[in-house]
């Protein structure tokens, strides 16, 4: 039977078709709504906050949000001469972004060890999700007749956010540590400081009275900005990666980078994303819940043994844990100074992040170290003219359920995955290829018991039923 609902909603639709010109039809309006403000995010609580999150990031985005470059335009200041779109309708290309409406249509596997796959908002991508950044001289059009387009570029696959303001809290730290040692070796001219946090080491760095010295800093940015966020590295923190994201993928540019009130990519609109909206992202994803682990028996008892003697646990670290439990979150954010301009703070212990806490911290078990390894030739990427083999150390929680591996996805499997791993990762990817098929199957049976969250933003999707149920 037709509710009431549905039957008041079709009449409704008949009488606008009667009123209105195709191109009002409503769907073609903006679908970010409501706008919401820095200064509405300072009179919320973390609960609201985060839902506003899960709603930008789930929006698809249309042309009166701002969807897409435009038209190639000379005023364009964003992509200079525009990014090449579909028949120059300023809004899709797929190749070097302009490549989808929401941040979901790539960010909502739960589980890809399902089946069918599980579902839910902020989750990993499928090979058909991939991006593919970091274009070289695009020739979509064929204008040198060859036939087909030309693109030389880089193709990576989407991680999820679960845990990630864990991730956050350790690169701030570890970046605090950084920069202190750094002013220690200002202030003592001709002395080797060796760059060490949480364990992790980073080099050796030098002051000779004027410069400093960094040929010998490894693993980070020479500015020793710990940048854990995207598989080269480009990010401290999820709101950076995010204001690039929203600007590659979708063509929404936000005004903390393009100014208030500035069309920077000549599509007509304005304020396509406020401070306050990328604030309620960050806040979002920086509170979802920590990946999982199985219980370890067994032969995954043996294979984590395994996994540390082989040498795997020397970049993959099954724990590194924070001084503190609350993360910061600031803006402006300043790279050097994590504390400067906090507005907001996540108890990372609490509910719906859930770490375990360790004295004043949290133990963050993410089988990683937050540093960049050159993991050789075979997955060496181009960027610009050359090829750079420069990846951070992936993060393996959660790896059961997010298969294809490695940064494009080339791998289907864990033991391909590691059997992939060369330069820095070679000689112990040989302990493993040494191992009998025994032991090999017991570290990737220890490698399945790491699981993605069970119901991550539970609180929040609950309540997400269709509007047509109401009248249920
Ligand atoms: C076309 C698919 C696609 C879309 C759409 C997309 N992403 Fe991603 N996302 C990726 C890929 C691929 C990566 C890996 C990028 C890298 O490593 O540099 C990624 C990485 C990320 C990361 C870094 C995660 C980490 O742990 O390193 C964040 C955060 C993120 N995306 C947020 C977003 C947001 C927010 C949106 C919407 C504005 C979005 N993404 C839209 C594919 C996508
Ligand atoms: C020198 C540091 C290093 C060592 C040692 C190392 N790895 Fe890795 N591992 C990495 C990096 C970096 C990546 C990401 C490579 C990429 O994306 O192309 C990675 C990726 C992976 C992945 C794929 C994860 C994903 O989500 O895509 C698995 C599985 C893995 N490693 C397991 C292992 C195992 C098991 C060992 C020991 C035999 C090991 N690794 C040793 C650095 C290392």
């Amino acid at each position: 039977m037709q509710s009431k609902k549905a039957v008041l909603a079709v009449l409704a639709a008949a009488s606008i078709g009667m009123l209105v010109s195709p191109e009002a039809i409503a769907d073609d309006g903006p679908r970010l709504s409501p706008r919401i403000s820095q200064g509405d995010i300072l009179g919320m609580n973390q609960r609201s906050i985060r839902a506003h999150g899960l709603r930008i990031f789930s929006t698809p985005f249309n042309l009166e949000d701002g969807l897409g470059d435009g038209p190639i335009n000379p005023a364009d200041t964003v992509s200079p001469g525009g990014r090449p779109t579909l028949g120059n309708n300023g809004i899709f290309l797929r190749m070097n972004g302009l490549d989808a409406q929401t941040c979901l249509e790539c960010h909502s596997v739960l589980s890809n060890a399902t089946i069918p796959s599980t579902f839910t908002v902020g989750g990993v991508g499928n090979v058909s999700d991939s991006a593919f950044p970091g274009m070289v001289d695009p020739d979509i059009d064929d204008s040198e007749g060859n036939g087909f387009a030309r693109i030389s570029g880089r193709m990576i696959n989407p991680p999820f956010s679960f845990g990630s303001g864990g991730v956050e809290m350790l690169a701030k730290e570890m970046t605090r540590d950084l920069q202190a040692l750094k002013a220690q070796a200002e202030a003592n001219p001709g002395a080797s400081i060796a760059l060490e946090t949480k364990g992790v080491s980073f080099g050796w760095i030098s002051f000779d009275g004027v410069n400093f010295d960094t040929s010998d800093v490894e693993g980070v940015d020479d500015d020793l900005v710990i940048r854990p966020f995207g598989r080269k590295g480009c990010c401290q923190t999820i709101r950076q990666f995010d204001q690039g994201a929203m600007q590659f993928h979708h063509g929404i540019q936000p005004s903390e980078i393009v100014g208030d009130g500035v069309d920077a990519d000549g599509d007509g609109v304005v304020n396509e994303l406020s401070v306050g909206e990328l604030s309620a992202m960050h806040i979002f994803q920086t509170s979802m819940e920590r990946p999982r682990q199985d219980r370890v028996r067994r032969g995954a008892r043996r294979g984590r043994d395994l996994f540390a003697s082989i040498g795997c646990a020397d970049c993959h670290r099954p724990s590194l844990t924070t001084e503190d439990r609350h993360l910061p979150i600031a803006f402006p954010e300043v790279d050097e100074d994590p504390w400067a301009n906090v507005f907001f703070e996540i108890d990372l212990s609490r509910s719906p992040t859930k770490f375990k806490r360790h004295g004043h911290g949290v133990r963050v078990e993410l089988f990683a170290d937050l540093k960049r390894h050159d993991m050789g030739p075979g997955l060496a990427e181009t960027t610009g003219d050359a090829l750079d083999p420069f990846f951070h150390t992936a993060r393996l929680w959660g790896v059961a359920d997010t298969a294809p591996y490695m940064h494009d996805g080339r791998a289907v499997t864990i033991s391909q995955a590691i059997l992939l791993h060369g330069g820095e990762g070679q000689a112990s990817r040989d302990e493993f290829d040494a191992l009998d098929a025994d032991q090999q199957d017991d570290v990737v049976a220890f490698l399945k018991t790491l699981r993605t969250p069970r119901n991550p933003s539970n609180d929040l999707l609950n309540g997400n039923r269709h509007h047509d149920d109401d009248d249920d």
